[in-house]
């Protein structure tokens, strides 16, 4: 099967397993095509959303402290692609890095990424690799250095959040295992903050996250040929406090129903498709997921204003 077949076919049978679930819900990868990818970049840069800003100040304020804690000589490993100026800030700072690796499933992502690296920095060898980082990769696909040499696995912003807590432990894991006892993950995660806060930053006053919701409708109308009535499905993001949880919602404002794949699916007026989880936490509770994968937080920096946190995690 051709690749754009195969992702169709994954696609569909997602959207059919999802809409068959009780409740309701789609995986938030798929919020991910061209434009999901431009309404995000666009999300972050709402007055709103501190999320980026807040990393971004951790970052800036922290720098020189956090590559004090790589060290010299390391291999850094970035599950994503590394486009951003966070990225830019780490290399720049580090001390006689060895190599860097973005990890990216959108190969034009990463070969522009790669591209722009290596040109800005001759003296870091860029090892670009397509693949998805969810998934578990070996060493050797990974091309990683002798155990001696210090791996850092880099996962900033705050994609940790969009895994519940067993996937978070499981993910937590795999970086562990490919960190091995000598290197170290240094992980980006969002603070639990008060409830109006958090409402606001996942229904921004532009719209622009609803519309970034609202695009999962449009993929499946124009990928999988699905009937919807699209104006009837409105944004809602709900604070879940028993899981310390943002929920994003596609919630049918009158009875409605969706076709596709030869299925169709009923919606009451009020019914919802989940559509994402963005989990908040203290420092200690991310320190006991931590210790679920084997893992301690050794170290952990904050933005200027208390809102984002990085965790440096060792083998424990
Ligand atoms: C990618 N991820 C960390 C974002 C978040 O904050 O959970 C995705 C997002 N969803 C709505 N706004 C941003």
């Amino acid at each position: 099967m051709a690749v754009g077949a195969k992702a169709r076919a994954a696609f569909l049978n997602d959207v059919l397993a999802g809409l068959s679930a009780s409740p309701r819900a789609l995986p938030c990868k798929y919020f991910y095509d061209a434009r999901g990818s431009a309404l995000f970049e666009a999300i972050c840069d709402c007055p709103e959303y501190y999320v980026t800003r807040a990393d971004l100040a951790l970052h800036e304020a922290h720098i020189g402290a956090i590559s004090d804690h790589v060290g010299s000589g390391a291999h850094v490993i970035e599950f994503g692609s590394g486009a951003g100026v966070k990225t830019r800030k780490l290399l720049a700072a580090l001390h006689q890095p060895r190599a860097y690796t973005p990890i990216e499933i959108s190969r034009a992502a990463l070969n522009n990424s790669a591209r722009q690296l290596a040109r800005d920095f001759p003296d870091i060898e860029i090892r670009p690799l397509q693949a998805d980082y969810t998934q578990d990769i070996d060493a050797e696909t990974l091309q990683l250095d002798p155990p001696s040499r210090r791996r850092v696995v880099y996962f900033p912003g705050s994609t940790i959040g969009n895994f519940d807590h067993d996937e978070a432990a499981a993910f937590l894991g795999r970086m562990g295992r490919i960190a091995r006892s000598n290197g170290a993950i240094l992980i980006g995660v969002d603070l639990m903050k008060p409830v109006p806060v958090l409402l606001a930053a996942y229904d921004d006053s532009q719209g622009i996250t609803a519309a970034f919701n609202r695009n999962l409708l449009e993929r499946m109308r124009n990928e999988l040929d699905a009937v919807i009535e699209p104006d009837v499905f409105e944004h809602e993001a709900r604070f879940n406090s028993t899981e310390g949880r943002i929920e994003m919602h596609l919630v049918a404002r009158a009875a409605t129903a969706i076709e596709v794949g030869g299925q169709r699916f009923d919606f009451a007026p009020g019914e919802s498709i989940h559509t994402e989880n963005s989990y908040k936490y203290s420092v200690k509770a991310f320190r006991q997921l931590a210790g679920r994968a084997g893992l301690a937080s050794k170290h952990v920096w904050k933005d200027p204003d208390g809102l984002f946190s990085m965790h440096w995690l060792e083998a424990s």
